[in-house]
């Protein structure tokens, strides 16, 4: 995907374009601020070296969110999307999902798939709002302060 430039008059634009390997430690800052377990930054670039679709907000030079999808088998999953908070609830992490999920439909995906914390009302609405469907449970899936804590499933056919 090539770069897309949004309000290139304003020194606040917004730029999304694809990660680079470059901008993991960016990434780490918002990834580390916004969950309890974090991924490492190790994650991010191996994500990014093995060819995932890595997507990052850029904001007066900030790294300032990303979303991250794997395709494959004509199923794409949404591994991460996370939105640096004092920039959220402006439509920017809608925007990347709308992104990711013309991405896979360029590419033939047919179903598109992700996990989110029963307990995390902010992102079940976004992705609620975008027409993904809750179809079951994954029991365990996450770490948690006291053991582990299920995912809810949700699918959008494309
Ligand atoms: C989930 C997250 C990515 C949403 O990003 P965002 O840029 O704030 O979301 P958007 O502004 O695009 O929201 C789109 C819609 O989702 C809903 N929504 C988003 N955040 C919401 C909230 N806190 N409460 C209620 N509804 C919310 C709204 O319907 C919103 O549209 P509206 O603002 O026009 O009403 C962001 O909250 C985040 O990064 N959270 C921490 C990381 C995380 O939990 N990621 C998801 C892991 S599965």
């Amino acid at each position: 995907m090539s770069a897309e430039l949004e309000e290139p008059a304003s020194p606040t634009k917004i730029l999304f374009r694809n990660m680079t390997l470059a901008d993991t430690p960016g990434v780490m800052a918002v990834e580390r601020a916004s969950y309890d377990f974090p991924w490492t930054e190790g994650i991010f670039r191996d994500c990014v070296r093995v060819g995932y679709v890595c997507r990052v907000v850029e904001l007066a030079g900030q790294i300032a969110g990303y979303g991250i999808m794997t395709m494959g088998a004509g199923e794409a999953h949404l591994l991460n999307l996370c939105i640096r908070s004092d920039i959220r609830r402006r439509g920017v992490g809608r925007r990347i999902l709308e992104q990711l999920l013309d991405h896979a439909r360029k590419h033939g995906i047919t179903d598109m798939f992700l996990e989110v914390r029963p307990f995390n009302p902010a992102a079940i609405r976004v992705y609620e709002a975008m027409g993904f469907e809750r179809i079951g449970v994954r029991k365990a899936y996450y770490q948690a302060f006291a053991g582990r804590e299920d995912a809810l499933v949700y699918r959008l056919p494309l």
